[in-house]
């Protein structure tokens, strides 16, 4: 099937959420690496039970109750000067450190990102790394105020960048979203990004463990990628085969 665009998740593919780990730590100690991993699992949870109960809050705000939850679990707490340095973190996340190259040898394509992000969120995180260029579309969930998995964030992508969905390559390490994209009908690359780590000894796993343990591998949900990668580069050789 002819590929004519290649859309991108953003949080988990091309950034990494996980780079307000030394933030954390910096301003939470010991606590830091447990609280990265709580916020995370809980703000895309918050994601799915704001779209199920029809309660939508943008993904700023899902963020900072997710993060206020985080704080309070571990017993610290979530105070306004806290959370909104840590929320400041999350405008400047890293991008994946192949992602530059990925995005370069990608050049000639079609190239955009459909995430949860709020616009404002998504433009502070392109123009912090500098890669607004290589978009043709940056498209947000927010416009129809419902977030991944729901087939309607995915039918955003084609109006955006004017073809079909068969035409679409979709590309995220999310399980979650790797299963709605293949749903909705799109040719699905999964960046496998833990595929690597054993599997632990016994159930004395820490906060990093458990987190790659529960998001880490393929969901059981019927729907399988396409492609399955080790990390963004290996897309070019998809393209050319
Ligand atoms: C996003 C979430 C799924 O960027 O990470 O949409």
């Amino acid at each position: 099937m002819v590929i004519r665009a290649l859309v991108f998740d953003a949080y988990g593919t091309l950034y990494d959420v996980q780079s307000v780990r030394s933030l954390a730590i910096d301003l939470c100690g010991d606590k830091g690496e447990i609280i990265t991993h709580l916020w995370r699992l809980k703000q895309l949870e918050y994601t799915w039970l704001r779209t199920l109960m029809r309660s939508y809050e943008d993904f700023w705000s899902v963020t900072r109750a997710a993060l206020e939850f985080a704080l309070s679990s571990v017993g610290i707490a979530p105070t306004s000067s806290l959370c909104d340095e840590l929320m400041d973190g999350y405008l400047h996340l890293d991008l994946y450190a192949e992602a530059p190259q990925a995005l370069e040898s990608l050049r000639d394509h079609k190239l955009a990102i459909l995430s949860n992000g709020s616009p404002r969120m998504l433009e502070a995180l392109v123009r912090s790394a500098g890669i607004a260029e290589r978009f043709t579309a940056v498209v947000s969930c927010d416009q129809v105020k419902r977030y991944k998995p729901e087939p309607a964030c995915y039918a955003l992508v084609e109006p955006a960048l004017q073809i079909s969905k068969q035409e679409v390559l979709f590309i995220s390490s999310n399980g979650f979203d790797v299963a709605g994209a293949k749903r909705y009908g799109f040719q699905v690359a999964w960046i496998e990004r833990t595929g690597d780590v054993p599997p632990p000894q016994d159930s004395q796993v820490g906060p990093a463990a458990f987190y790659r343990l529960i998001r880490g591998g393929a969901e059981q949900l019927g729907y399988q990628p396409d492609f399955r990668l080790k990390r963004l580069t290996d897309l070019a050789a998809v393209l050319s085969a």
